[in-house]
C-alpha cells in the first residue's frame, strides 16, 4: 500500500493540468471524508436532506461506511436515497485516493462539493511521543487533505465547493511568535512552502520535544495541524481566484464547534446534526457568492478575522442547547460512534 506515510514531500497543487467541464451537470456530486461516525455522518444526513444529486460517504473501514449508509437509508431521511452511495477512502492510502479519482471521473465526470471532515486527534494525557503525534497528526489532517485535494480537483466543476473541516484550535491566535505568524500570513505563501513548514515542525519536535513551543507553535499537534488546513484554504482560494474563466470554485475553513463525537469523547455541546449547519451552509453556497471565499468561518456562520489578537468566544448559538446532564448521551443509532443526544 502506497501510504503517504512514507512519501516525501513532493505534493503540489500544481499536479492539477485541465478543469473539469464547465457546464452544471443535472447530476451534482458531493463527497465527504470520514464520514462513517461523528460529525461527517451529520454533515451526510443534511445532504441527504438538502441536496438533490449523488453523495458518496466515503470511510477508511469498508464494513463502517457500508453500515452507516444503511442507518441513514433506514432514517428515512434522503430525498433521494439511490443516490447515496459508499466509497472506500483512506485519506492516508494514495491508491484509494486515485482509485476513488478515476471512479467519479468515470462515473459522472466531476465533482461540485468536496467537504475534507476526516482527521485524528490524540486524547489529552495520551502517552505518545509528542513528536509521533505530530507526525501522524500533520500526515492525516494536513497532508492527506492536501492530496486530496490535489487528486480531486480537477474533478472540481464550475461553481465547486470545498469545505475544510478546521477547528478553533487552528486560529492564529494560537501562535505567540509575531514572526512565525508574519511568515505564514504572507502573501506569497503557497503550498509548497506551507507544506515544507509542516514538515519543518515534524522535524524540529523530533530534535527536541518543546522546539515548536520555542519558535512560537502551540502545544499540541492537532492545533498545528489545524493552522496548516486554515492558511492552506486561504492560498487555495487564491488560486482559485486567478483561473481563468469564471470558474466560481469557492474553498472555506470551518469551525464546527465543540462536538459531541468519538473525537471529544462525547463531551461537545453540540450534537452531530447541528454542527452540521456551518459546513453544510458552505457547502451549499450559491453560485458568484461574494463572501465567505478563502475564510475562516465560525459555528454560528460568521466570518472569523484571522489576525484578530484572539478567538472568538463560544456563541449564542449554543445557548439554545438543552445541556442539563452535559455527559449523559444515548446511543441512538446501531453504528459505533454515530451517537446523538437525547433531546427531551
Ligand atoms: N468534535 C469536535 O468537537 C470538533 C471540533 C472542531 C473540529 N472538529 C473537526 O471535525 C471533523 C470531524 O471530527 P469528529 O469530531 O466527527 O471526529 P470523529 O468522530 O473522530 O470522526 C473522525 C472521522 O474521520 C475518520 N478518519 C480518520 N482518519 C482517517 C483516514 N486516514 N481516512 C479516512 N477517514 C479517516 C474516522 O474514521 P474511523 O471511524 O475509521 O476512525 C471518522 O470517521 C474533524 O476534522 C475534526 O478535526 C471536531
Amino acid at each position: 500500500m502506497a501510504e503517504i506515510l512514507s512519501a516525501t514531500p513532493t505534493l503540489s497543487f500544481e499536479r492539477p493540468v485541465t478543469l473539469a467541464p464547465t457546464v452544471i451537470p443535472s447530476e451534482r456530486v458531493a463527497v465527504v471524508t470520514g464520514a462513517n461516525q461523528g460529525l461527517g455522518f451529520g454533515i451526510v444526513k443534511g445532504l441527504c436532506e438538502q441536496f438533490d444529486g449523488y453523495i458518496y460517504l466515503t470511510a477508511r473501514d469498508k464494513k463502517k461506511g457500508a453500515e452507516a449508509l444503511q442507518v441513514l437509508k433506514d432514517m428515512k431521511v434522503c430525498k433521494h436515497p439511490e443516490k447515496l452511495r459508499f466509497h472506500e477512502l483512506n485519506i492516508l492510502n494514495e491508491e484509494h485516493t486515485d482509485d476513488f479519482y478515476h471512479h467519479l471521473k468515470q462515473e459522472h465526470g466531476g465533482i461540485d462539493i468536496l467537504i475534507n471532515n476526516a482527521a485524528i486527534a490524540y486524547k489529552r494525557g495520551s502517552t505518545v511521543p509528542f513528536a509521533e503525534q505530530v507526525e501522524n497528526t500533520i500526515r492525516t489532517n494536513y497532508l492527506a487533505l492536501v492530496r486530496t485535494c490535489v487528486f480531486l480537483f480537477p474533478l472540481l466543476r464550475r461553481h465547486g465547493r470545498v469545505v475544510n473541516l478546521s477547528s478553533s484550535a487552528g486560529h492564529l491566535s494560537q501562535i505567540s511568535n509575531f514572526e512565525l505568524k508574519k511568515r505564514l500570513m504572507e502573501d506569497c505563501l503557497t503550498e509548497k512552502k506551507l507544506t515544507d513548514i509542516m514538515y519543518e515542525v515534524m522535524d524540529i519536535t523530533k530534535e527536541h520535544p518543546k522546539a515548536h513551543v520555542e519558535m512560537g507553535w502551540p502545544d499540541s499537534a492537532y492545533a498545528i495541524s489545524k493552522i496548516g488546513v486554515n492558511l492552506l484554504t486561504r492560498i487555495y482560494q487564491t488560486k482559485f481566484d486567478s483561473e481563468l474563466g469564471d470558474q466560481d470554485r469557492v474553498i472555506n475553513a470551518v469551525h464546527p464547534g465543540f462536538v459531541a463525537t468519538n473525537m471529544s469523547s462525547y463531551l461537545g455541546n453540540v450534537n452531530i446534526f447541528e454542527a452540521a449547519k456551518a459546513p453544510l451552509h458552505l457547502a451549499l453556497l450559491p453560485p458568484h457568492v461574494k463572501e465567505p471565499r478563502g475564510q475562516f468561518v465560525w459555528s454560528n456562520c460568521s466570518i472569523v478575522d484571522w489576525d484578530a489578537p484572539d478567538k472568538p468566544t463560544r456563541p449564542e448559538v449554543y445557548k439554545h442547547i438543552n445541556v442539563t446532564h452535559p455527559r449523559e448521551y444515548v446511543k441512538v443509532y446501531s453504528v459505533p460512534g454515530v451517537t446523538t443526544r437525547a433531546h427531551g
